[in-house]
C-alpha cells in the first residue's frame, strides 16, 4: 500500500475516533479534556506492538506508552537495537479508562474495529501483544482462540497466523507495567524480546 494510502488511513482513524460515534470511553475524555490516543511509528513497521489503553500521561498527551510503562519498553527495545521510530506502537483501547480500571468487553469491542484498521494498513510481520487483554483480543481475531492460556504460559511464544495480506506472527509478552517495579520481570520481557530481533 502506498505511503499516502496509508497516512491517509491512519488520518482516517484517528479522525473516527475523535469524533468517537458509539465509542464508551469519550465522554470521559471530553470531561477530562484529554486526548485519545491512536498510535505512533512507523507506516512500514514490521513490528507492531498492541498494549491495552492510555494511561494518565498517555491521555495527557496523545502519545503511546510515554509514561512509566513506556520507559521499560524503551528500555526492551534498546536491548535489542530496534528503533522506537521503526515500529508501530498502539493499544486496543484508545482512550483512558477511569482511574486505569482494566477495559470491560464492551469497550475492547467498541474500540477493536480502529486496531483492525491498523492492522491492515500497517502490515506487519509480528505483533507483540502487551497483557493478557491484547493478547487475547488478537489472538482470538487471528483463529488461535485454542491456543489462548494464561500469559504466565503462552509469554514468549511465537504463534502463526493468515491475514489478508499474508502470514503473520503473534507473540503475546508480558505487559512492560509488570516490570516497573520488579526486575526479575524485567529480566523475562528481555529475554521474550529477543525472539522479535529476527523482525528487524
Ligand atoms: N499502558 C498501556 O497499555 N498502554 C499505554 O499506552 C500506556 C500504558
Amino acid at each position: 500500500m502506498a505511503e499516502y494510502n496509508r497516512t491517509e488511513g491512519l488520518r482516517k482513524i484517528k479522525e473516527g475516533v475523535i469524533r468517537g460515534v458509539g465509542l464508551s470511553l469519550r465522554q470521559e475524555r471530553l470531561k477530562n479534556k484529554v486526548f485519545p490516543v491512536i498510535g505512533e511509528g512507523s507506516h512500514y513497521a514490521k513490528i507492531m506492538f498492541v498494549g491495552e489503553a492510555p494511561g494518565r500521561t498517555e491521555a495527557a498527551t496523545g502519545r503511546p506508552f510515554c509514561g512509566a510503562s513506556g520507559k521499560v519498553l524503551d528500555e526492551l527495545l534498546a536491548s535489542i537495537n530496534v528503533l522506537r521510530q521503526d515500529v508501530y506502537v498502539t493499544n486496543i483501547v484508545k482512550d483512558r479508562p477511569p482511574f486505569n480500571r482494566d477495559p470491560y468487553p464492551e469497550e475492547i469491542n467498541a474500540y477493536a474495529p480502529f486496531l483492525d484498521r491498523q492492522i491492515e494498513i500497517i502490515q506487519p510481520q509480528v505483533i507483540a501483544t502487551l497483557g493478557r487483554f491484547s493478547m487475547a483480543y488478537i489472538m482470538q481475531k487471528f483463529g488461535l482462540g485454542h491456543e489462548l492460556k494464561s500469559i504466565s504460559q503462552i509469554h514468549g511464544k511465537i504463534f502463526e497466523a493468515e491475514t489478508s495480506y499474508g502470514k503473520i506472527k503473534i507473540a503475546p509478552l508480558y505487559h512492560p507495567a509488570v516490570a516497573v517495579y520488579n526486575s526479575n520481570m524485567k529480566t523475562a520481557l528481555k529475554d521474550d524480546f529477543k525472539a522479535l530481533s529476527q523482525f528487524k
